[in-house]
């Protein structure tokens, strides 16, 4: 899994170095295609349920899973959330960042990338023997609501190993305390979804894209992570 993720590291900063205004969001499913293939490992994405890309590509107010097109063409002050996974020998990673496009980035949107990867940072640090998912919900959901954001309450985290998506669910909110008790060895992927404004999402006629209710812009980072006998190791770091 360490390999897997290694491989989801390289290709998404790969992927990243071809944001830019007037980049279409193919370009980018192009750019983790040939990423795969340089590191001989295979898309997890592809064909999931039917979904068409190796990549999903979320642009401002689209939450998860947008599907690359090249009619979706990257512009200044944009947000674009990549979220990505390989396969290598049967084993699973997966990770996302969300990244500006360009330079002008509105000051409450530049805000709400730092949180939402302050987020999950948080979320990871309660990762360890005896913790629970409670304790990694409730992480994530203090540090998103301090900031008068809003965690996406219809998607959630999840285990992952020898398929993409494995018990258990790994929600973003929570009480601490509750839930499963972590012990070491499994390994869960975290990934906070946050909205600038309300959390309520819906999915377009696509089948996939989630987008905001209100419009308000998204933001999504995610980590595959190991619970280890003194913490978490981050697979995908
Ligand atoms: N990171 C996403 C997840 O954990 C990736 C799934 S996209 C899909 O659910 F297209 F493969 F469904
Ligand atoms: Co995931």
């Amino acid at each position: 899994m360490r390999r897997a993720g290694k491989v989801v590291r390289a290709v998404l900063e790969k992927v990243r170095g071809h944001v830019k205004p007037g980049a279409t969001t193919l370009d980018l499913d192009r750019a983790a295609e040939a990423g795969l293939a340089e590191f001989g490992a295979k898309a997890a994405f592809k064909g999931y349920h039917g979904y068409p890309a190796v990549l999903c590509t979320s642009v401002n107010s689209e939450v998860v899973h947008g599907i690359p097109s090249a009619k979706r063409v990257l512009k200044e002050g944009d947000i674009v959330s990549l979220d990505f996974g390989a396969v290598v020998d049967g084993y699973f990673g997966d990770s996302a960042i969300t990244v500006p496009v360009g330079e002008k980035i509105d000051p409450d949107t530049a805000r709400l990338l730092r949180v939402t990867e302050a987020s999950l940072r948080s979320g990871i640090a309660a990762v360890k023997p005896g913790a629970t998912l409670g304790d990694i919900g409730a992480a994530v959901q203090g540090v998103v609501e301090a900031e008068g954001f809003s965690v996406v309450r219809d998607f959630v985290g999840h285990g992952i190993g020898v398929h993409m998506h494995e018990d258990p669910q790994v929600p973003n909110f929570g009480e601490a305390g509750r839930g499963m008790k972590l012990r070491v060895g499994m390994v869960i992927a975290i990934e906070p979804m946050v909205n600038a404004g309300k959390a309520d999402v819906r999915v377009l006629g696509d089948g996939w894209t989630a987008v905001t209710g209100d419009g308000s812009m998204s933001a999504h980072f995610e980590h595959t992570v190991a619970v280890t006998a003194t913490g978490a190791t981050i697979l995908t770091e």
